[in-house]
């Protein structure tokens, strides 16, 4: 079976993490071999890439630079090995997020986030880049994220934003889903924990990836 690359996006707060989790059984249940993983992070480089990018003040370009950094080694060490064994690979979290967060949140420059996406995510003799086959996007209001966040742990650099710089990440994921419609699928994250279980599902099953 040819390997799949699916990604979980949205804001801090959205809730995806249990249904990553969830996922995972799934899909093991009915006999896939998964690599479950995050970004930034999921080697060990990766995640001392991510403690940094989580927790030291930085400026938005030094973010975008160690965040594709991590991406990189991500990709080559875990990533591509995993989708040629034919794993479904997924992660919380990908490029779309650097969209969003730098992007969208922190006024970084897109083009160069394109440039760098293009380097980071080139295959070798291949016109096109490593994207995920399919993008889970759970979008939710800004405002009831941060009910959920509020009082849930201690925030990192991200989670302790205004509710304002999550409206920009949210409408930066808005925009990354119209340029690759395809690619996402939108799911209400207002609703109950069952109805957003469901509606992933119905995501997964659509492209056959799961009885
Ligand atoms: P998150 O995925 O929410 O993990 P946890 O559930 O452990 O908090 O945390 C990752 C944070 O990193 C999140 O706030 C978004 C941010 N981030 C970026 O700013 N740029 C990126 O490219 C990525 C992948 C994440």
């Amino acid at each position: 079976m040819p390997g799949v690359f699916i990604s979980f996006e949205g804001i801090d707060g959205a809730g995806k993490s249990t249904h990553i989790e969830a996922l995972a059984q799934a899909l093991r249940g009915q006999g896939r071999s998964v690599t479950l993983t995050r970004e930034p992070g999921g080697t060990p480089l990766a995640e001392k890439l991510r403690t940094l990018v989580l927790n030291e003040p930085m400026d938005a370009m030094t973010e975008a630079l160690l965040v594709f950094a991590a991406r990189r080694d991500h990709l080559q060490q875990l990533i591509e090995p995993a989708l040629a064994r034919g794993d479904v690979v997924l992660c919380d979290r990908f490029t779309d997020a650097t969209y969003a967060y730098q992007g969208g949140g922190r006024g970084f420059d897109e083009q160069v986030l394109h440039v760098l996406e293009g380097w980071v995510q080139a295959l070798p003799d291949s016109p096109t880049l490593r994207q995920p086959d399919l993008t889970v996007w759970f979008d939710l209001d800004p405002a009831i994220a941060a009910q959920r966040l509020a009082g849930a742990r201690v925030p990192d650099k991200f989670e302790a934003q205004p509710v304002d710089f999550f409206r920009r990440v949210a409408a930066g994921y808005a925009q990354r889903r119209t340029q690759d419609p395809q690619r996402f699928a939108r799911i209400d994250a207002a609703q109950s924990r069952e109805a957003v279980w469901q509606d992933v599902l119905v995501a997964v099953r659509q492209r056959g990836w799961l009885a």
